[in-house]
């Protein structure tokens, strides 16, 4: 059986995390794939605009036995106890993805105070919400609060020097994410085939575990992530386009649509974001080349600068999916988008990982070794 220090530590049956991804709830996608035996992660983005943006709020609270009146500490509490109760007799494994870019700051420690509390009042939780996952930002003010909490803390990095920086913070496990991933990405694209290895060989040691994100989508690459020596993969891409999946229909269609070359990166909120290709997408990339050519450069920009028709060209586009509008909307996606083609059930899909992992790892010896 595949198994790996990942699953040591956390306490998964197979080293699979279910990537943390917004503006949709993963609500429901946490849980399907906490029981399924991967890590689940519920993405906590959606909660950050209730003002400027309600519709991500609503449908976000829609799945998660909130009320659209409720303030985002409270929906942040009902939501952990639902996955709580829908995961304590399976022995799901979950946590949650808090992006805590410069931007989102104020929310991300809403939502970790919250998290904590709640915690701490129903000790048995303990045994099931194990991680805070960070992203997006700087981890070390984030240290003592997660660290004290007794979570076990994961944040992803684009560069050894960002994994680096995570490992001085204390990070428990740092995620590689390769430019080959969904929505954002770095300013400075590094793929996973060389960010990964550079990373474990930097980081990795008997305390600090590495994990590879961006590109992992099925056996064949999870095998290759423990090959380059990482301790499991994150995957978003893949798990978005499933049956429990959260997302919108047209964005789950758009990911098994995308054929050969069917993502672009072009300006998202918080920097760089790759999309699947089609014309909204194509005209904001050619919009972003004007308006925002450090997304090409690897020169970043921020609001201070920016012009906002290209952000408010990107709220417009994800409002147009919200609203079933096909041609309006704009999915992000990873780069793995062009080989997933199926929309399966989580559980039927991480068997299927796992089965196709293993048989290559075990075939590896008598292939290749004389
Ligand atoms: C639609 C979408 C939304 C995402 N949203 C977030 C997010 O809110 N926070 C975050 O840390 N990462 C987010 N990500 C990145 C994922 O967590 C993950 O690192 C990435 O999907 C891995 O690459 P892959 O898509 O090739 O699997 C998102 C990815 C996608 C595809």
């Amino acid at each position: 059986m595949i198994k790996s220090r990942l699953c040591e530590m956390v306490g998964i049956k197979y080293p699979i995390i279910q990537a943390g991804m917004g503006p949709f709830s993963n609500n429901n996608l946490g849980v399907a794939a906490a029981n399924a035996g991967a890590l689940g992660l519920l993405s906590t983005s959606g909660l950050a605009d209730k003002e400027g943006q309600p519709f991500v709020y609503d449908a976000w609270i829609k799945t998660a036995e909130a009320d659209p009146n409720d303030d985002m500490a409270t929906a942040m509490e009902k939501v952990l106890k639902r996955t709580y109760r829908l995961t304590k007799d399976k022995g799901g494994v979950f946590g949650i993805n808090v992006m805590v870019a410069a931007e989102m700051v104020p929310q991300a420690k809403i939502i970790i105070e919250t998290a904590i509390r709640v915690r701490e009042e129903n000790p048995d939780m303990k045994k099931h919400f194990k991680v805070i996952f960070t992203s997006a930002g700087d981890p070390v003010p984030w240290r003592d609060t997660i660290k004290n909490a007794g979570f076990t803390w994961m944040h992803v990095v684009p560069s050894v020097k960002g994994a680096q920086r995570c490992k001085k913070a204390g990070v428990d496990v740092i995620v590689a994410s390769g430019h080959e991933g969904g929505f954002h990405t770095s300013w400075e694209p590094v793929h996973s085939m060389i960010l990964l290895p550079a990373v474990v060989e930097a980081v990795s040691d008997d305390k600090t575990l590495v994990c590879g994100a961006g590109g992992f989508c099925d056996g064949k690459t999870l095998a290759a992530a423990l090959v380059l020596g990482a301790d499991g993969a994150q995957m978003g891409t893949r798990f978005l386009a499933t049956q429990e999946s959260d997302f919108h229909q047209i964005w789950k269609e758009a990911v098994v649509e995308a054929g050969d070359r069917g993502t672009l990166v072009a300006r998202g909120f918080v920097g760089p974001a790759r999309w699947v290709k089609n014309k909204r997408s194509e005209e904001h990339a050619v919009n972003t080349l004007k308006k925002s050519p450090g997304v090409f450069l690897g020169t970043p920009d921020d609001y201070s600068t920016l012009d906002m028709a290209l952000i408010n060209y990107e709220i417009e586009s994800i409002k147009a999916v919200y609203d079933g509008n096909k041609e309006k909307g704009m999915m992000a996606a990873g780069e793995c988008a062009q080989r997933i083609n199926d929309m399966p059930k989580v559980a039927d899909m991480v068997q299927g990982i796992v089965k196709e992992a293993e048989s290559i790892l075990q075939g590896v010896q008598k292939k290749y070794l004389a």
